[in-house]
């Protein structure tokens, strides 16, 4: 007895859903189309309705030229909107793919002013600069480590700025634009003029992707990059640009041993919140590979990888505490571009607790090795 009253609820229930489908299908609007007549259909919540030729699926179908009677039947279903003759189908929403910028987009920065060689960066020098800040208990907002922007939706940098850091840190923003930390917006004096930027931009992290191969206790500290990705993308300007990346294989088998790069940024780093209060700009050379990891590092044991490049500054000179996770970079005319600019060479990975020299250099993730990685995962 049970079995059947159940068995009649089930039924009506059927039978209304039957109804209210019937008569959803009967209220939409109907249209007559190269695909016969069709109710127009109502997309799905991972669909977007949008013109025949913007839907990857469609366009698909249409390459071949002939639709099969399947294809068709299923196009009628997905047809959302018919206006003006053009046919609108819920298609699977696309991702926007976001593409490494190419020179002259990247690695440029507008100056025509003459450069001091001072240590610090005018105003508007390396517009990629990221300062990556975490909260901290105390309600304390800090930046740690830098990084570098290469498109307007995600900042590269090490991954021990994110995995290395206390467990009570949360990395919450990167901050774009920023020169003194003083003063928001930064004003500089040039001989007769005073040039002021924009107000810095603090743009939410929405994730963070370490190298799978990464290994934070690891002395080597091998595979030490990471990418973070933005929550929305940010307006490039002329203070918050992109460095280009090493994409073209050329770059990558360049030899920059002994060539001047630059490292600037505001010696932050995961140990201590004494960063400089301006950005700044150091001009190192590249150490000998062989040189980095035979003579110098095999004393602390750090196995110095094809992966790594070694860079310090002359001797007699000291440099301290670069930018964790900040870019070396080299400016120059590459196969990519007759136009001089900068390639991001280098992520600062680890170094000599205070000043790297030429006999004591920091240890720079090289970024032409994990092109693949990047391209991969930036979409
Ligand atoms: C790079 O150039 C230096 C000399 O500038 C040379 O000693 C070294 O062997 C070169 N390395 C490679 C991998 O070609
Ligand atoms: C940090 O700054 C203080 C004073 O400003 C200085 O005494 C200390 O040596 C600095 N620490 C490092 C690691 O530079």
């Amino acid at each position: 007895m049970e079995k059947i009253i159940c068995c009649l609820l089930l039924c009506a229930v059927l039978l209304v859903n039957n109804l209210v489908e019937s008569r959803r299908v009967s209220s939409s609007r109907r249209v007559s189309s190269r695909y016969g007549d069709a109710s127009l259909a109502t997309c799905s919540s991972d669909e977007e309705c949008i013109i025949h030729n913007e839907c990857d699926e469609v366009n698909q179908m249409t390459k071949k030229g002939r639709f099969t009677y399947e294809e068709e039947a299923y196009l009628r279903t997905k047809l959302c909107k018919f206006y003006r003759r053009v046919h609108h189908f819920c298609c699977k929403k696309q991702k926007v793919s976001i593409r490494l910028p190419q020179a002259p987009d990247c690695g440029l920065y507008f100056s025509d002013r003459i450069y001091s060689t001072s240590e610090d960066t005018y105003i508007d020098q390396y517009p990629w600069t990221a300062m990556i800040m975490y909260s901290k208990p105390g309600n304390r907002i800090e930046s740690h480590c830098g990084g570098s922007l290469i498109t307007e939706r995600h900042v590269l940098t090490a991954a021990h700025c994110y995995s290395k850091v206390p467990k009570n840190w949360k990395l919450l923003h990167v901050r774009l634009g920023e020169w003194d930390r003083r003063s928001n917006p930064d004003c500089m004096e040039f001989i007769n003029e005073v040039v002021c930027n924009d107000p810095y931009v603090d743009v939410p992290v929405k994730k963070v992707i370490e190298h799978p191969n990464y290994k934070k206790y690891s002395l080597n500290q091998h595979n030490d990059i990471a990418l973070l990705e933005l929550e929305y993308n940010v307006k490039f300007t002329t203070y918050v640009r992109p460095i280009c990346l090493p994409i073209d294989p050329r770059i990558g088998q360049m030899n920059f041993t002994s060539h001047s790069v630059e490292v600037s940024g505001f010696q932050l780093n995961e140990k201590y919140a004494n960063s400089s209060l301006t950005k700044k700009v150091y001009y190192l050379n590249v150490v000998d590979h062989d040189r980095c990891r035979q003579d110098i590092y095999t004393g602390s044991k750090a196995m110095v990888s094809n992966s790594q490049i070694c860079a310090g500054i002359e001797e007699e000179k000291e440099f301290c505490n670069p930018d964790s996770g900040g870019s070396l970079m080299k400016e120059g005319i590459y196969p990519t571009s007759k136009f001089p600019h900068y390639q991001l060479i280098g992520i600062q990975s680890y170094g000599p607790e205070r000043c790297a020299t030429q006999y004591n250099p920091g240890v720079y993730t090289l970024v032409s090795q994990y092109m693949d990685w990047i391209v991969e995962n930036i979409n």
